[in-house]
């Protein structure tokens, strides 16, 4: 079965039709760039642009990068702009892409459902915790591979700080930081997660989980497991459209 998954982001809005027995993109995705100011509207043409170029026609799982409710209630907007926040966004987007049912779902929670099920976290019980690095830090919960939804750990309080404004792949590149000097941040942020919840395994995605030979090794004295993400940067999507077959 195939249904289509989109992968709402701060810098790409990503999609393509997913191939659910596989857990893989079954055509190569489409990337747009994410309109900035980011509104309900520009992001829901964004989106619009992604789904048309398949000629897709059937049932869509859009990720948001923000606490969503019930598949469909935006309640937070760190990294795109603040008008999103209480707006319907299943009725939204839906409405937008001509009628089509829409399932909407945090980012790193799809993110986390796919790896679960298709990558790093497949078959592991107790306490598992993805976190994706990106523009913002997305985090997702598993107890027992059961998903504890919007957990939003990327805003923790690190040093002071904003856990995402110091250690998130956006934060790395705005200020020029080494790997090493990254990884140190990112090994600091870890153990305040682990003194809070004692996962088993951390899986760590969003783009740098393709350079995890660049830090990984860096990060020591982490008592859970540290291993990158398998579906790299395509969870959201896969996670989005497996998030949309439940419901259709
Ligand atoms: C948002 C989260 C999101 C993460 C990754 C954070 O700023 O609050 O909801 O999962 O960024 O996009």
């Amino acid at each position: 079965m195939q249904i289509f998954g989109v992968d709402i982001g701060g810098s790409g809005i990503k999609g393509a039709p997913v191939d659910l027995d596989r857990g893989d993109l079954a055509q190569e995705r489409l990337k747009v760039l994410t309109p900035h100011p980011a509104t309900p509207g520009t992001v829901a043409d964004g989106v619009k642009e992604v789904v048309d170029h398949f000629g897709w026609t059937g049932p869509v799982g859009i990720t948001f990068p923000g606490v969503v409710t019930g598949g469909a209630t935006v309640r937070t907007a760190a990294n795109v702009d603040k008008s999103w926040i209480d707006t319907d966004a299943r009725v939204l987007l839906g409405e937008r892409l001509g009628g089509l049912p829409v399932t909407v779902i945090n980012d790193a929670d799809a993110a986390g459902v796919a790896e679960m099920q298709f990558g790093a976290g497949r078959d592991r019980q107790g306490t598992v915790i993805m976190l994706t690095f990106g523009t913002g830090i997305g985090s997702a919960l598993f107890v027992d591979g059961v998903l504890v939804p919007n957990t939003e750990l990327g805003h923790l309080e690190l040093h002071g700080h904003d856990a995402e404004k110091r250690a998130s792949s956006k934060a790395r590149e705005d200020h020029d930081l080494s790997w090493e000097h990254w990884a140190h941040r990112v090994r600091a942020y870890l153990a305040h997660v682990e003194m809070l919840f004692s996962p088993e395994l951390f899986i760590i995605g969003g783009g740098v989980s393709r350079k995890a030979s660049k830090f990984l090794h860096y990060i020591e004295g982490i008592k859970a497991e540290i291993v990158p993400a398998q579906l790299q940067n395509n969870a959201g999507i896969v996670g989005a459209a497996m998030r949309a077959a439940k419901e259709a």
